[in-house]
């Protein structure tokens, strides 16, 4: 029987409210029952699907592409702004429809959301069966089979260790070339506008040696890049449980790293506050630790940082940018940023527009800010941005970074640079796509006996503010 998976995604990567393209991999393994997913939201919840579609197959559930021939409809949902939640809603309009036609079906919503809202979801959404957070998917077999027998299943208990460690992840959406690897969850930082530490709970790394392991089968299973991911990775720590080993960010880097050269190290999302020299180090020493940091602003005024509880101000972080160029020259760096924060003023969005010029991102993610029940900012700030300035200051910021960017890609004309194929561009199969160090998409024909999952030289001919365009060239 062969069998498909749809999971929704983009390009973006954490935090985005991300829906899009439908993609599908192929089994062959004879399962019994069919599961269809989709996922919304940051690259945390597409990692966590995969955990999910293995913890399924072994319960006997293929992954499906068609919603029709479902027994188990899924969704894992984000609730960092009120668009992503809407959008859950709307799906779920959708699934109640296949419901009706097909009695029997059982739709669970995963995730964020799931946690956030808890019961009061099955009370919102009659026709919803199974609502599990974000800690709780070693349950989903015990809840899905009381949901079989009519009892609608709950678990949204976060957990102070689950790592899901021991969890081989399904690769549902591969291109068998780069792959994430998750390696902390939750988050401690409670920014004042954010969801995540109520979604997501406290902070926990995963077992290095398990990360390592995971990696050396990538590699060995053909892949050549990882990216490690977690809400805030650059906090990563882990003790053994003698007491006697500790590994940092930095430290785990250099590990992933020495799985093999030709194996490239990514990372997202990192806080400002925990790139520390070290890890800098490591991306300078590695040739294969990618030369890109993300590495969200929010804001650029001193006093917004302040109420956002980023805790740093301006001038910290512009120290911080200053740092890794000093000892990375070549890094890229890129940002998210909030426009319209509670109270914020004209002059303080103007800090935001100049300490990007400041920073020379060479991307960004832009929200305007979108109040989250139940957070610090919520309870005690007013949401006192009219909508339509909200949106003003953010096409600012959109328009600064499009020029910015542009600028940044322009800057790499000429050069060469070296790439991992990852498969044919959207537009022309005659084409291939794939990134280079500093994480920037390049375009470039196809020539003699190169294939996807090959690392290219590529002269860089023409950019536009997305895109590199160039040539193969040989070393
Ligand atoms: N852990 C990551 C970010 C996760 S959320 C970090 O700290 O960098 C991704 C992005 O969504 C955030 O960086 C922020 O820019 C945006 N975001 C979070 N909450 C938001 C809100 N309430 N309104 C608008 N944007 C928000
Ligand atoms: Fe949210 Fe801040 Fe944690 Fe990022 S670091 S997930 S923005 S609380
Ligand atoms: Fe959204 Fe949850 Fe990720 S709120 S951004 S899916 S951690």
């Amino acid at each position: 029987m062969t069998e498909q998976v749809n999971v929704i995604r983009d390009t973006a990567m954490l935090g985005e409210d991300r829906q899009g393209e439908v993609y599908a991999n192929t089994q062959t393994t004879d399962f019994h029952k069919a599961f269809y997913i989709e996922s919304y939201g940051c690259q945390m919840n597409f990692s966590d699907s995969e955990i999910v579609a293995s913890i399924l197959q072994k319960e006997g559930y293929g992954p499906t592409h068609e919603i029709d021939h479902a027994d188990l409809i899924l969704i894992n949902t984000c609730s960092i702004r009120e668009k992503a939640e809407d959008t859950v809603r709307k799906r779920l309009r959708v699934f109640d429809k296949v419901k009706q036609k097909n009695p029997g079906t059982l739709v669970g919503v995963l995730g964020c959301m799931a946690e956030r809202l808890k019961e009061k979801f099955l009370e919102e959404e009659r026709l919803v069966d199974l609502v599990v957070g974000p800690d709780a998917y070693r349950d989903l077999p015990t809840l899905i089979s009381s949901a079989e027998d009519g009892d609608k299943g709950i678990n949204v208990f976060l957990s102070r260790e689950e790592t899901y460690a021991d969890i081989a992840p399904v690769r549902l959406d591969s291109n068998g070339v780069t792959a994430f690897i998750s390696i902390m969850r939750g988050c401690d930082n409670m920014c004042s506008f954010c969801v995540v530490p109520f979604t997501r709970g406290r902070e926990r790394s995963r077992d290095p040696f398990s990360i390592v392991a995971e990696a050396t089968d990538l590699y060995q299973r053909g892949y050549k890049e990882v990216t490690l991911l977690g809400q805030n990775v650059d906090s990563y720590k882990w003790a053994s449980p003698d007491g006697d080993h500790e590994i940092s960010f930095a430290k785990l880097l250099t590990m992933v790293a020495e799985v093999h050269p030709d194996l490239r190290v990514r990372f997202s999302t990192s806080h400002p506050k925990d790139i520390t020299d070290d890890v800098l180090y490591a991306i300078r020493d590695y040739e294969n630790i990618c030369k890109y940091i993300h590495l969200p602003v929010q804001s650029g005024n001193s006093r917004v940082l302040e109420l956002m509880n980023r805790t740093y101000d301006r001038e910290w972080y512009i120290n911080k940018v200053n740092r890794i160029y000093e000892i990375v020259p070549d890094c890229a760096i890129s940002s998210d940023m909030i426009a319209g924060f509670c109270s914020e003023t004209d002059a303080e969005h103007e800090d935001t527009l100049t300490i990007m010029d400041i920073a020379q991102y060479s991307m960004s993610y832009m929200f305007y800010y979108s109040e989250r029940p139940g957070t610090l900012a919520a309870k005690k700030y007013e949401d006192d941005i009219p909508l339509k300035v909200k949106k003003k200051r953010l096409s600012e910021i959109i328009v600064k970074q499009n020029e910015l960017s542009l600028n940044h890609n322009q800057k790499d004309i000429g050069k060469t640079f070296s790439v991992l194929i990852e498969g044919d561009s959207k537009k022309s199969d005659l084409d291939f796509k794939g990134r280079n160090t500093q994480n920037k998409m390049i375009v470039f024909p196809k020539k003699g006996h190169y294939k996807t999952g090959d690392y290219v030289n590529v002269t860089v001919t023409e950019a536009t503010s997305a895109t590199l365009i160039g040539n193969i060239v040989e070393a």
